[in-house]
């Protein structure tokens, strides 16, 4: 496992991250079982209110909590400083979202838009307290090279998703009336995903992959080129009105995303230790999915007048989010948890024996905490999630075969990140034992 360029000293309380990768599967339960009990309409439009209530689910439920999970983390660990008011920060953010997301969602979910008045808050003071002393970290002179040059595009764009969110969201509770209203909806979700789950993958990435899976790392060039084409294009395509210059940021923002998933792929490929990786695999599926999703974004883009109908048109939208979404963003997510989690647990606990070295040899190795057997099923059951979501789209058949599956997905990761995270409690309390006899 290649550690360069990593400060070990300043990592932060195990809980912190955990809190957060622990909760992030039942969240997709959740999204699983809107998707089954709303199975006879939930595709039938992009605006479909269980359609948003699952969106928010996965965007905010699962893929946000576990990357403010992971900048908790890695922040540190990249920067060699601690993000201020560490452990009670982590905890008020936690709370907050996980609050703001359930109010958010039950919101959508009952068309009750008066709780919106409840999850604007939450969701405003859970992003305020998590950005205010990152920023402060971020805006400085730091370490962490490439990646957090490509976290603090990711941050920004964070900022403005959620500030477009929470006014389509006010506009929902009838808290604001606002005529440029229309065209934040396409922003919103464009800096969402486009930026925020884009660029964070992008600058996570640069570290895990060549660390976790002993790849060449990525040339400094293209790190650093990548994401400010995504972020300038992101930046075009919200300030400027001329439809050649759009035409021109959304070519520029889809090739950034493809060449990207390329080169990751390449590297993934020039993998050092050849021994079979199951983790490995969920990057594939993630950037192969990514490189279609940019595909489909261009077509939508460039030939949006050529859809037959309505109907296949919402069929394309909702297809290409799901793949973005499902495809890409939750299946390098899958794949790094089973990763870091294994290493977390036991670089803790080998911290906590490094007075006493007998004890040491009496820890659980890394397989031990995610054996692959776990992370192979994982790996099966998401892809046929994937696939199954893809056909209930098209023909609106199976959509409760493909809720269930859902359920049986993310509860799988919810059990695996559970029991890990049980060995590593059990055996931190035998070694405190053994260190205080
Ligand atoms: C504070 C957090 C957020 C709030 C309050 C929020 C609010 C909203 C609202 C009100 C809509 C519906 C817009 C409409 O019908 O006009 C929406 C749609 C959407 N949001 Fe968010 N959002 C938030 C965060 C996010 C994030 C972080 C992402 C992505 C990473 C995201 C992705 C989306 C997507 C993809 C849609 C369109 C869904 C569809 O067409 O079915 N949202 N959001």
């Amino acid at each position: 496992m290649r550690m360069k360029g990593l400060s070990l000293e300043t990592i932060p309380s195990i809980h912190v991250p955990f809190r957060f990768f622990n909760t992030a599967p039942w969240m997709g339960v959740l999204a699983a079982l809107v998707l089954l009990l709303e199975a006879d309409s939930v595709f039938s439009s992009s605006w479909n209110p269980g359609l948003l209530a699952m969106t928010h689910l996965l965007t905010l439920g699962f893929i946000s909590m576990v990357m403010l999970g992971a900048m908790f983390q890695i922040v540190p660990v990249l920067s060699g400083e601690m993000i201020p008011g560490g452990v009670l920060v982590a905890t008020s953010v936690h709370i907050l979202l996980c609050a703001g997301i359930l109010s958010l969602v039950v919101g959508f979910y009952w068309q009750a838009y008066w709780l919106f008045s409840w999850a604007i808050p939450l969701l405003l003071s859970a992003f305020v307290v998590f950005l205010l002393p990152l920023a402060s970290l971020l805006r400085r002179r730091i370490g962490g090279g490439d990646s957090i040059y490509s976290i603090r595009f990711a941050v920004l764009a964070l900022l403005i998703s959620i500030g477009l969110g929470l006014v389509r969201a006010a506009n929902y509770a009838g808290l604001l009336q606002w005529a440029g209203l229309p065209n934040t909806i396409s922003l919103h979700l464009g800096w969402g995903l486009g930026g925020w789950v884009l660029l964070l993958v992008m600058g996570v990435s640069y570290q895990v992959i060549p660390m976790f899976h002993v790849t060449p790392n990525y040339s400094t060039h293209m790190a650093k080129v990548l994401p400010t084409a995504v972020f300038s294009s992101m930046l075009l395509l919200t300030f400027v009105a001329n439809p050649v210059i759009k035409g021109v940021a959304v070519l520029v923002l889809c090739l950034a995303a493809t060449t990207y998933g390329i080169i990751s792929i390449r590297l993934l490929r020039r993998r050092k230790r050849k021994v079979p990786d199951i983790t490995a695999r969920f990057w594939h599926m993630g950037l192969l999915s990514l490189i279609v999703a940019a595909s489909l974004v261009m077509i939508i883009y460039f030939s949006d007048h050529l859809f037959p109908s309505i109907r296949w048109r919402e069929k394309f939208y909702i297809g290409t989010g799901i793949i973005l979404i499902f495809g890409f963003a939750v299946s390098v997510i899958m794949g790094m948890l089973q990763k870091i989690v294994p290493f977390l647990s036991y670089l803790h606990l080998q911290r906590s024996c490094m007075n006493n070295f007998d004890l040491l040899k009496t820890l659980p190795h890394m397989g031990e905490f995610v054996p692959p057997g776990f992370p192979r099923w994982q790996f099966r059951l998401h892809l046929a999630a994937l696939l199954l979501l893809l056909v209930a789209t098209v023909t609106g058949q199976l959509v409760e075969l493909c809720g269930l599956l859902l359920i049986v997905d993310f509860s799988w990761l919810g059990l695996t990140l559970a029991r890990a995270s049980r060995l590593y409690l059990s055996t931190a309390k035998r070694v405190a034992l053994h260190n205080q006899s």
